[in-house]
């Protein structure tokens, strides 16, 4: 499980959603806005040619019907009409002071166009939808009245905004192509950094891609068998004289076991066998990191822990195999009896009891718990006891010996085959230790 994952939605914690948010909502704005700029200005210039030509007709209207015998202009009135206006002989209907600014202009410009002596004036009729009247006195002083019904002018075509919404929807799709381009190689980057241990060769990152990525995977790798060379040349260091110093104590033993009978003998042979102990778990724990080496086997999982627990029931050792569960798995067999061993051995020692368990949990991994009823550890070094030479306070000062090294090499092992280790306090009493393997 990443440890970076989190579940609020607001603010993103992504990067990537981070960026994404504001690449795209910029972009979206910069489009909108020049979008909403261009229609402003096209109405802006429709309004003006409609204006222009209303104010051109209506002035040739107006002087036409102007010179016509009064009696003829009824027929003339359906041929001057258009879309948006169209004329009265009359007074019109009364109505209020003109009431936009559009209305306004209109009748301006048409005083304008018509020129003195015609006693141009407008009144508003009603506001929804507009309509209102310009009235004019001809030469003759007969009334006639210009009755308009402005309607919007579409300044832009109506496939428009379609083309709108179709480059914001290639905008978001691009957008969120770079994004993933650039944010997916940290996140494969934090995922090789965790899954990376000291000691077993971690899969190296693929070092493709655009330059930058592929010097950060190169930088990474390089980091990676770095730190593998240290840890290895460290650990054949430990190894070499663990090893190397079996000969001389076990040269030792034989001599301290020619000396005659006495406490001081006893003595002596007693600390060489810790001397022993410690250097067999020098050696055990150099290797350790090597675990994954040993190819597994399939096995009955049953079978396994059973010869495993029999083995300590053999020579009367209060192990005891619970609930477990039947069949096969691919088992690395020696690093997992070292693992559970350790384990068995801790609970006997420091718990009295042992009691063993197996299960697959909900991802199907092979979990197997030893559990004891001891007085279990501090839960402020349940995570120090796993670390080489640390034994707790009382351990120290017990017979029992021991090099402290125990949990340092099960924790090695699990890691180097993969798997997972971890120590919990039962609720009631005593230690639980679960090892998880996928
Ligand atoms: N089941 C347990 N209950 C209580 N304390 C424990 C238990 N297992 C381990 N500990 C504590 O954790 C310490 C570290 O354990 P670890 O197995 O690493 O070393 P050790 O048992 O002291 O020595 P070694 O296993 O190398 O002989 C122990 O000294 C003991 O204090
Ligand atoms: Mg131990």
């Amino acid at each position: 499980m990443s440890r970076f994952a989190g579940s609020r939605l607001w603010p993103p914690r992504g990067m990537a959603t981070r960026i994404y948010l504001i690449i795209f909502v910029g972009l979206m704005l910069a489009q909108g806005l020049s979008f909403a700029v261009m229609f402003y200005e096209r109405y802006e210039s429709a309004t003006e040619v409609m204006l222009d030509t209303v104010e051109h007709e209506v002035g040739t209207s107006v002087a036409m019907l102007d010179r016509l015998p009064a009696p003829e202009r009824a027929n003339w009135l359906g041929l001057l009409q258009r879309d948006n206006y169209r004329f009265l002989l009359g007074h019109g209907q009364p109505g209020v002071p003109l009431a936009s600014e559009r209305s306004r202009e209109l009748t301006h410009r048409i005083e304008k166009e018509v020129g003195p002596g015609y006693h141009v004036q407008g009144d508003t009729i009603s506001m929804h939808p507009e309509r209102y009247q310009v009235h004019v006195t001809l030469h003759d002083g007969s009334p006639l009245t210009l009755e308009v019904t402005p309607h919007g002018v579409a300044p832009i075509a109506q496939w428009l905004p379609v083309v709108l919404v179709l480059q914001l929807s290639l905008l978001l799709v691009c957008t969120w192509l770079a994004v993933r381009l650039a944010a997916r190689p940290l996140a494969q980057l934090a995922q090789a950094a965790e899954a990376m241990t000291p000691t077993a060769d971690g899969p190296r990152m693929s070092e493709k891609g655009p330059t930058e990525v592929a010097q950060a995977a190169i930088a990474f790798n390089t980091m990676q068998e770095r730190i593998a060379r240290h840890v290895k040349e460290r650990l054949h260091i430990l190894a070499s004289i663990s090893h190397d110093l079996q000969t001389p104590i076990t040269r030792m033993r034989l001599r301290a076991e020619l000396l005659e009978e006495g406490e001081d003998r006893q003595k002596l042979l007693r600390d060489l066998h810790e001397m022993e102990h410690l250097v067999r778990e020098g050696v055990a724990y150099a290797r350790s990191a090597h675990g994954g080496a040993e190819t597994p086997v399939r096995m009955d999982v049953k079978a396994f822990l059973e010869s495993l627990v029999f083995d300590y029931q053999d020579i009367g050792k209060p192990v005891t195999l619970a609930e477990t569960f039947g069949g096969v798995a691919m088992i690395r067999q020696q690093a997992l009896r070292r693992v559970l061993g350790n384990l068995i051995d801790n609970a006997i020692k420091y718990g009295v009891t042992a009691e063993v368990s197996a299960w697959r949990n909900a991802q199907g991994a092979m979990c197997i718990a030893v559990r004891d009823v001891g007085p279990g550890i501090p839960e402020a070094q349940l995570d120090q006891v796993l670390q080489p030479f640390y034994r707790l306070e009382g351990s120290r000062s017990r017979e029992t010996g021991g090099a402290g090294l125990g949990l340092a090499i099960a924790v090695q092992l699990t890691r180097a085959i993969g798997g997972s280790l971890r120590l919990s306090n039962r609720q009631d009493e005593g230690l639980e230790a679960i090892v998880t393997l996928p």
